[in-house]
């Protein structure tokens, strides 16, 4: 007997042991489909059956257009799109919580889900201003996620709010623990949402496009923070993105979506050295000109050049 929660339903996937016979596996998500009513007859698929396994210590890529389905399928993991009256119409989401047991997260009810969220999976979004409550000082917010999530004291939260500021390398993190979002620039309020979605050690955490609303040079120096805190932590990452120059410095493995089904998945090595996909060639081709990290004093991982040529000549 699988330690779920509930047995699947009939026309989830045939079960298999693949939580049992890999301890490093965090997240198994089935061929998960996400729709939205339209009019009263007609729905909009905006996930069409994706599947996709996340292990400890990796970092999966998420990456296409906008439009996609990237945000879905992430807002979909927390639980959160039936909130926007999405309805989840078939798949599974399985998670290996940090007591070992792994639930799927459609089964759960809704109560469970709030305590899911924060404590196994958080997600930072792209706008770290309107995450955060401008009213509260930024140690307050971290340490409530605390309190809420561990019920530790007050006293015991503020001290795990300064080592988070510290884990993201805020600089004088005591005074910044004072200090309201609005007197934070924009990546060291990117870096308090990072601190905020790590305060109670999840095992999963989702990045959905953090870094687009940065310049150039705050978001190598996040990608920079998010890998360190991969390598020191050792949690299980999904990383949303449009830019394949950001996958490139950031992820292991990647998963390209295209009108809500995932096209193409593999190493990013492998993806970016031999794309099967004409649309993952172009994605990859935008890189020199779009990518936001072309003109960054960082090294790419990758030779751009050499891939582009491969593309044009496949
Ligand atoms: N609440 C909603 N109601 C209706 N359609 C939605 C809703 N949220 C997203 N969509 C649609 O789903 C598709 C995928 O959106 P999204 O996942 O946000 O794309 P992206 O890949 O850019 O993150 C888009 O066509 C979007 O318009
Ligand atoms: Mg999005």
């Amino acid at each position: 007997m699988p330690p779920t929660d509930s047995l699947p339903p009939p026309d989830a996937p045939p079960p298999t042991d693949d939580f049992a016979a890999d301890p490093d596996l965090v997240l198994a998500v089935d061929d998960l489909a996400v729709e939205f009513p339209l009019t009263r007859k007609t729905t909009f698929a905006a996930v069409k059956g994706v599947s996709f396994r996340i292990r400890r210590g990796e970092t999966l890529a998420l990456v296409g257009e906008s439009g996609s389905g990237k945000s879905v399928t992430a807002m979909t993991l927390m639980r959160l799109t039936e909130h926007d009256g999405a309805r989840i119409t078939r798949g599974s989401i399985r998670l290996r919580m940090k007591d070992a047991r792994v639930v799927n997260l459609l089964d759960l009810p809704e109560k469970r889900m709030d305590n899911i969220r924060g404590a196994e999976v958080s997600i930072v979004f792209q706008d770290p201003i309107s995450s955060l409550n401008p009213v509260y000082r930024v140690g307050d917010q971290i340490a409530e996620a605390v309190v809420r999530h561990q019920g530790k004291t007050k006293e015991q939260a503020r001290r795990i709010a300064l080592d988070m500021l510290r884990l993201v390398r805020v600089p004088d993190a005591e005074r910044r623990l004072r200090q309201f979002p609005h007197q934070l620039s924009g990546g060291m309020r990117q870096r308090v949402m990072i601190a905020i979605a790590l305060a109670c050690r999840p095992s999963l955490m989702i990045l959905d496009e953090p870094t687009t609303a940065l310049d150039v040079t705050i978001q190598a120096q996040i990608l920079d923070l998010v890998r360190a805190l991969q390598a020191e932590i050792g949690m299980a990452v999904l990383f949303i993105t449009h830019d394949m120059g950001v996958v490139a410095e950031i992820a292991d493995r990647i998963c390209v979506m295209l009108k809500g089904e995932i096209i193409e998945t593999g190493s990013v090595y492998d993806v970016f050295d031999t794309p099967r996909e004409t649309y993952t060639r172009a994605l990859i081709a935008a890189v020199p000109a779009l990518g936001s990290l072309a003109d960054s004093p960082h090294p790419q991982k990758f030779p751009t050049a050499a891939t582009l040529t491969s593309a044009e000549g496949a």
